[in-house]
């Protein structure tokens, strides 16, 4: 018996890099620098509520919506942070993870024939969460090496088609962030358009050297027509938790939780109980800056000894390198070939551009322990 075909969805999408370079990272027990995620324990206390909300019984379904008290501790912490009023019970759902809450805003919006604007190099989940929607994406490279955007360009690519602009700072996989002039220059695009802001801001709490992070939320008029994606696996060290929230106006929330209670209808219960109680606690996500900046410093000090050139990371886990001092070799090929030869993992930065742009660039993750940064540095230097 023959199995029905399947016309694809996606016929364009593969096993992804990340996939590649993990495997290759085990089997040649290199040092994973890929992926983006700590190698360290997350927050002691918050595990223990976690199990101890469980063991009160909090183990049951929770208002689609996500467990008011939560809500309710995200809006006191938007307030604080940046001086905007939200309201819970309208304009805050509870996702498993952002790039959930990106591929619903995305879906909520998006009719087929839409366009949306995304920028690269871009984080994977953008241009397939588009596509399966039956939009385009309309790509514009961030201008290299500072990976800004060159907002004359997103003038010109701006049609009556343009249903959304895709955001994200601080960025995956530069560290780039976004400054108050971009908002501006942003904000005068979109205005008496019908265009929608996705805003990708799950490393909201690693911006380094004091910058301040330019959340939409700072700005009423645009989080009017604004989807705020945020996850708290980055926030509290715990990515394998896939839990986070999405913050729109009220209208918008409508439309997204039509999606969202077919999809997923609530997230997990405990972790909820337990982080409305823990958002309270505001050095825990303050003092995540200073943490991570350090591990940044110390790698870029370290990685001083290599022939590698860093380029400038104000946010994020990440920082590229340049390598062409060291190689010609496109960069798949090369990060390949440092995984199996001097054991370190990357991630080669031409994957996140749909067409394979290549500028010899590669991405490393530090949010790693001191001794695994220091480890991995000691290979990088024999290259
Ligand atoms: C830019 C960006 N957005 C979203 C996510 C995913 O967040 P979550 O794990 O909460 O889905 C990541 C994770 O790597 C990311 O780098």
């Amino acid at each position: 018996m023959s199995s029905p075909v399947i016309n694809s969805k996606l016929p364009n999408v593969g096993t992804t890099i990340f996939t590649v370079m993990s495997g290759l990272a085990n089997e040649h027990k290199a040092i994973n620098l890929g992926q983006g995620f700590p190698d360290y324990q997350m927050n002691e206390e918050l595990m223990n509520k976690v199990s101890e909300v469980m063991q009160k019984g909090w183990n049951q379904y929770v208002p689609m919506q996500g467990y008011m008290p939560l809500r309710e501790s995200i809006a006191d912490k938007v307030e604080y942070l940046y001086q905007t009023k939200v309201d819970p019970n309208t304009q805050i759902t509870i996702t498993p993870g952002g790039t959930y809450a990106i591929y619903t805003a995305l879906t909520t919006i998006l009719q087929p024939g839409d366009e949306v604007i995304i920028f690269e190099p871009g984080y994977d989940s953008y241009i397939p969460n588009v596509e399966i929607n039956g939009a385009v994406p309309v790509l514009i490279d961030l201008k290299f090496p500072e990976y800004k955007i060159d907002w004359d360009e997103v003038r010109k690519k701006v049609s009556p088609k343009t249903k959304a602009i895709m955001l994200n700072s601080p960025h995956n996989p530069t560290g780039a962030v976004l400054t108050e002039e971009d908002i501006l220059q942003l904000s005068s695009i979109v205005k008496g358009t019908n265009i929608f802001i996705v805003s990708d801001e799950v490393y909201e709490h690693l911006i380094f050297d004091n910058i301040p992070h330019q959340s939409i939320l700072r700005y009423p008029e645009l989080l009017e027509r604004s989807f705020v994606c945020f996850s708290f696996g980055k926030t509290y060290n715990c990515t394998g938790w896939k839990l986070g929230y999405c913050i729109s106006s009220p209208a918008s929330m409508v439309e997204f939780r039509k999606v969202h209670q077919f999809n997923c209808f609530c997230c997990h219960t405990p972790s909820q109980v337990a982080l409305a109680d823990f958002l309270k606690n505001k050095n825990a996500y303050l003092s995540l800056s200073g943490i991570m900046q350090q591990k940044r410093d110390h790698f870029i000090k370290l990685m001083k000894q290599t022939k590698f050139e860093l380029l400038n990371s104000s946010g994020s886990y990440f920082i590229c390198a340049k390598y062409d001092r060291i190689s010609d070799e496109d960069d798949r090929d090369f990060a390949i070939r440092i995984t199996k030869e001097f054991g370190v993992a990357t991630i080669p930065v031409s994957v996140f551009y749909k067409a394979g742009t290549d500028n010899k660039v590669i991405r490393f993750c530090f949010s790693k322990n001191k001794e695994t940064l220091e480890a991995a540095v000691e290979r990088l230097i024999k290259i």
